[in-house]
């Protein structure tokens, strides 16, 4: 499985990288307004400086709504580095974008996905990724997890080769939970892939070897 951070923060990119189990950066406009970036010029030069610290895809997202402004917009992102991947909401003009993207070249990434026949729908449209919002689904008591699970039935069923990216992943459990489940890809924030690290075990033990090899 994939890990890619869900963040615009290039402090914490770097250290995602550094670590060296990264495989992609995904952002959304809320994500780059956090960091300030805005104005047309500045959110491309952020989407380049990701790029120049990352090795994998770069998910960067359209802001329009009609069919001409996500395609002119999307056109313009792709141009900027080979890495970048469109961001594309699941809108009727979006899913006609992602079949108009796919047919010439340009990957995208189906985002804002809810249901199983949204993904349905971005796979049949020739998306690269589609992102399944699980956590906020699981905030309107509504089971994200399940989600995945039929979309990878579904995916398999078809052979459908559209990754099965699961966004909106908030703690290590959803991260564990969706590569049982066969999720291709988790996007999260940097907290959530250290949180893996963590052992109370692993803790004392280290303290426990440590101490024994001073005697
Ligand atoms: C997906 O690519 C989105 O950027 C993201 O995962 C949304 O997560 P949130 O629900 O925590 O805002």
């Amino acid at each position: 499985m994939k890990f890619f951070i869900d963040t615009a923060n290039l402090e914490q990119i770097k250290e995602a990288q550094d670590l060296g189990v990264l495989d992609g950066v995904t952002t959304n406009p809320s994500l780059m307004a956090k960091e300030g970036i805005k104005g047309q010029e500045n959110i491309l030069k952020h989407y380049e400086d990701i790029c120049k610290i990352v090795t994998g895809d770069v998910s960067a997202e359209v802001i329009s709504t009609d069919y001409a402004g996500i395609i002119k917009e999307g056109e313009a992102l792709a141009k900027l580095h080979p890495r970048i991947v469109v961001k594309v909401p699941m809108i009727k003009d979006g899913v006609k974008a992602i079949k108009y993207f796919s047919d010439n070249g340009i990957r995208t990434n189906c985002t804002l996905v809810f249901s199983a026949g949204q993904a349905l729908l971005a796979a049949k449209a020739g998306a690269t990724y589609v992102s399944p919002f699980i956590g906020r689904l699981d905030d309107v008591s509504t089971d994200g997890l399940r989600l995945i699970e039929d979309i990878r039935l579904i995916y398999d069923n078809y052979a459908y080769h559209t990754e099965i990216l699961a966004a909106s992943v908030r703690h290590p459990m959803h991260i564990i939970n969706c590569a049982q489940l066969g999720a291709d890809v988790v996007t999260c924030p940097l907290s959530a892939i250290l949180a893996l690290l963590k052992h109370p075990l692993t803790d004392s033990g280290l303290a426990q070897f440590l101490a024994d090899a001073k005697k």
